[in-house]
Formats: C-alpha cells, sequence, structure tokens
C-alpha cells in the first residue's frame, strides 16, 4: 500500500521515535509498505517517521546508482533500531533532496564513511561499514529517526536564502507527484 508522505511542518517529523522488536504488529506489511511508497516517490530512502510512524526503522534503494556502481544492482535494506557508533573519512559535499521536502535540493557536508549496527528485517543483528552514497542515504535517514532534517544541517545564511521555499511548503503551496500529507 502507498502511504502518504509527511512534509515539513509536520510534528511527527520532529518526534521522538522508539525502538521495536520483532513482536511490533504487522511489521513486515509495513516494511513492504515502505518500499512501495519509496518506489513510488522515486525516493533512495525512506523513515519510519515520514509516514507517520515514530518508530526507528528506515529502509534504502540505491539500486539507481547501479550504473555507476554495479554492486549496487537490486541493492536495497532495512534498517532496524540502527545506532552510528562511529563515523570516518573527509566531510563530502553532496546535493540532497529528502521526500518530506518536494522539489528542494540543497548541499549537505557528510563524513564519507560510517559504521552501523543494525537489525534486518528478520531481526538478524549486523555490525558493518558502509562508503559513498550507500553512507550517504544511511545518515541522511538516520537523522530522521533522530528528528533531524536534512536543511538544518544547512549554513544559517543558506537556510535564510530558502526560507520563502520553507515556509511555502509548511502551507501546503508545493506540487509534488505523490501523495504527501501536512
Ligand atoms: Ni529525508
Amino acid at each position: 500500500m502507498i502511504l502518504p508522505i509527511y512534509v515539513y511542518g509536520s510534528s511527527v517529523l520532529k518526534k521522538e521515535t522508539e525502538e521495536i522488536d520483532r513482536t511490533y504488529p504487522d511489521l513486515q506489511t509495513f516494511i513492504a509498505d515502505m518500499f512501495e511508497t519509496m518506489a513510488h516517490s522515486e525516493g533512495i530512502g525512506l523513515a519510519a517517521p515520514q509516514v507517520g510512524k515514530s518508530i526507528r526503522i528506515f529502509v534504502l534503494d540505491a539500486s539507481i546508482f547501479a550504473g555507476d556502481k554495479p554492486e549496487l544492482e537490486n541493492y536495497k535494506k532495512v534498517f532496524i533500531n540502527p545506532v552510528i557508533p562511529e563515523r570516518a573519512g573527509e566531510k563530502v559535499r553532496y546535493n540532497e533532496g529528502c521526500l518530506s521536502f518536494p522539489k528542494l535540493h540543497e548541499d549537505v557536508y557528510r563524513e564519507s564513511r560510517v559504521r552501523v549496527q543494525y537489525f534486518d528485517e528478520n531481526f538478524e543483528k549486523h555490525d558493518e561499514w558502509f562508503d559513498g552514497i550507500v553512507a550517504r542515504i544511511i545518515q541522511h535517514e538516520y537523522d530522521h529517526l533522530e528528528g533531524k532534517l536534512f536543511v538544518e544541517r544547512l549554513s544559517p545564511i543558506r537556510r535564510k536564502l530558502i526560507a520563502s521555499k520553507l515556509k511555502r511548503i509548511t502551507k501546503g503551496d508545493f506540487s509534488a507527484s505523490y501523495k504527501t500529507k501536512l
């Protein structure tokens, strides 16, 4: 089922999130819905708060980058209760978007490598390093679980410059090719 995506201004994007365990009701359905919603909106990552659930889970799909990086062919992953104990490498700049900010793209600096401890959809525990675009997506989505939005990582000047665009989103004055909610 395609779920509506909460956009900037929705309080759920700032709400504290809770860890879940394997008894979480209809978890596999929810995960399938997240993938379906992400594909429908042509996203590469989606965190639970963006579909109105204050729980610690996000999904990513980096398959679109397989042209440059064949190892990302059909690269889809689920992260449950993720923790980032370490980040490493240079801070790199990348033009990010976010489904909760329709049509807004801004350069954000983030570390190039990240270590993540998480559970997958079968509640198998993992402790792995990621780099490149996958590390980028993970850090963006992990921020959502912390109630932190990518515009909060911009310089104060840059934020000022896009303030009116941001205000328009909070008023529902935007267009998106997918279902949204405020
Ligand atoms: Ni986002």
